[in-house]
């Protein structure tokens, strides 16, 4: 069955569904709407506000730490890892006690939850296979360096190693089906940032055969060339990463195709990116993951992988920005699952749902004092209740009671997002929606026009505007000012705000605290940081 379905053949499977606990709760799903994707939880649209929790969090010792973090954030879903060398202890022997526990806690703490295999690779090692496999290097083998010393990374061309990833993460799969009726787990991450460091490519014995035969079909296919022959004679220079790039994706698309098989959830690979703006040579990045350069190929060469997701860990907004433009394709859903928690990345939340994401997910947000250096300071980490997080608590704060109805607006494109440019003055941003134009700025004051559009210091401005009618819309920002201006056949006419309304859903229904209007609207809709919602009626004369 193909994986992205269109809504309307998602409901019929959800109608003609003969499981009565499936028919209450419909498989999560990634649907497709022309080039736009939402996912779907409980037949309805979901906006993932996430959280993901230190990579040594996950057991039961250490949640206390975790709730916490993750209430204060206010978000609706966890991503937690599944630990390979913990659930197959002794081989064939599988222990879902920790997996049972992740369920069991997010379920009482009201969140959904992501699962994360860290299995044959984590960050490209191979660190959390069993031990059983660490100690049997001739069966397991690692990958080769040219003539050099073996690579952390175990070799994707091991049959024996994909089997074995493959039997667990379909008991992973089957155990969840089984258990977990409700689905409080709405996905799961096969592998985590696949590919390794410190070589391009395997050069065992296995890889070098493999690399003098033809390129195959798939890869000509998702790379757009209609040259063939081997490797070298049609990627010339590049043949040695994107010959590892289809390693890893046909390995896991083997394990992805047979957990899927066992139970239908959505799954995902996340990707340690190149440098989005100037990539330089294969080796200066991870090689074999889903890189921007061969998206194409990881998509024709895993179909079962419902999408490729980037870990954005720059907080630059050209590299930002470029990222999530490089990851939203027709052709692949965005999902942003990891991005840094320090304050230089809160702006990028409305972005990058603007961008048609299916989620925004902070990393390392747990009180275990663990960090890591892209997540900022041992103090950074001690300091992630105060006003360090104040930006993303405002963000999820804000999102949490309409996160539905943004999914649903998005799927149908009509939610935009912008976060302010860190590079120099003039700060402003331009949306266009039909007949309205919308202009940020930011750093502004609440009255006059102040020191124009020379920006915040620090950095920090966002907005995000979701359109409900062709003259309605939902706005909120963060430290910025926006201005509706008439456009397309209104052009030429003055602006006039029928109303512009504070309040928010309540049970899906608007409900309204006040009016602004006087000086809360005269120069523009004016946000400060404190979470506000409007809903604006517009009207010209
Ligand atoms: C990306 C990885 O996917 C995470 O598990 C974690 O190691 C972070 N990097 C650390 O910043």
């Amino acid at each position: 069955m193909k994986v992205l379905r269109p809504a309307s053949v998602l409901l019929l499977a959800v109608l003609l569904c003969p499981v009565v606990s499936y028919a209450q709760h419909p498989l999560p799903a990634v649907v497709r709407q022309g080039d736009r994707y939402a996912l779907t939880v409980d037949g309805a649209p979901y906006l993932i506000l996430g959280a993901q929790i230190n990579n040594s969090s996950a057991f039961e010792a250490t949640m206390p730490q975790v709730w916490p973090a993750v209430e204060a954030l206010n978000v609706n879903t966890i991503e937690a890892p599944v630990y390979w060398e913990e659930m197959e202890r002794e081989r064939g022997h599988f222990d879902f006690a920790q997996v049972d526990m992740l369920v069991r806690q997010s379920r009482s703490h009201g969140v959904r939850l992501i699962l994360l295999w860290f299995a044959t690779w984590k960050n490209g090692s191979g660190h959390y296979i069993p031990q059983w496999m660490k100690l049997d290097e001739a069966s397991y083998p690692h990958v080769l360096s040219a003539g050099g010393p073996p690579v952390d990374s175990l070799s994707p061309h091991s049959e024996a190693t994909l089997k074995q990833d493959r039997l667990a993460f379909v008991a992973l799969m089957q155990h969840l089906k089984a258990t977990d009726a409700a689905h409080t787990v709405i996905m799961v991450q096969v592998e985590n940032e696949p590919g390794m460091y410190g070589a391009v490519r395997d050069h065992s014995p296995a890889a070098e055969r493999l690399f003098q035969q033809n390129v195959p079909e798939a890869v000509l296919r998702g790379m757009g060339t209609t040259a063939t022959g081997s490797w070298k004679t049609v990627f010339g220079d590049q043949a040695d990463g994107f010959f590892q790039s289809w390693a890893v994706a046909s390995f896991i698309e083997q394990v992805a195709a047979a957990g899927k098989a066992a139970y239908n959830l959505p799954l995902y690979v996340n990707v340690a990116l190149r440098d989005p703006l100037n990539p330089g040579k294969q080796g200066s990045w991870e090689s074999g993951g889903a890189t921007d350069d061969v998206l194409g190929l990881w998509r024709a060469v895993a179909p079962h992988i419902d999408l490729l997701a980037p870990d954005i860990y720059s907080p630059e907004y050209a590299k930002y920005i470029r990222t999530l433009d490089l990851y939203a394709r027709p052709d692949n859903p965005l999902l942003v699952p990891e991005t840094g928690r320090q304050p230089a990345y809160a702006r990028y939340c409305f972005a990058t749902i603007g961008h048609g994401s299916l989620g925004w997910t902070p990393f390392g947000i747990d009180a275990t004092s663990d960090y890591n250096p892209p997540q900022g300071t041992a103090e950074g980490a001690a300091r992630l209740d105060t006003d360090a997080m104040a930006q993303f608590r405002y963000n999820f704060a804000l999102l949490k009671p309409i996160s539905g109805l943004i999914a649903q607006l998005n799927l149908a494109g009509k939610v935009k997002g912008v976060a302010e440019d860190d590079g120099p003055a003039p700060h402003l941003d331009h949306m266009a929606f039909g007949d309205w134009t919308v202009d940020v700025t930011y750093g502004r004051p609440h009255f006059g026009e102040g020191r124009g559009t020379g920006g915040n210091t620090p950095v920090r401005g966002e907005a995000l505007i979701a359109q409900l009618g062709p003259d309605e819309y939902l706005v909120a920002g963060y430290a910025s000012r926006i201005v509706f201006q008439p456009a397309g056949k209104l052009a030429g006419r003055h602006r006039q705000f029928l109303a512009v309304e504070e309040g928010n859903y309540v049970a899906g229904k608007w409900v309204r605290s006040r009016i602004w209007n006087g000086d809360q609207t005269d120069y523009g809709l004016n946000f400060a940081t404190a979470p506000r919602l409007l809903r604006v009626t517009l009207g010209t004369y």
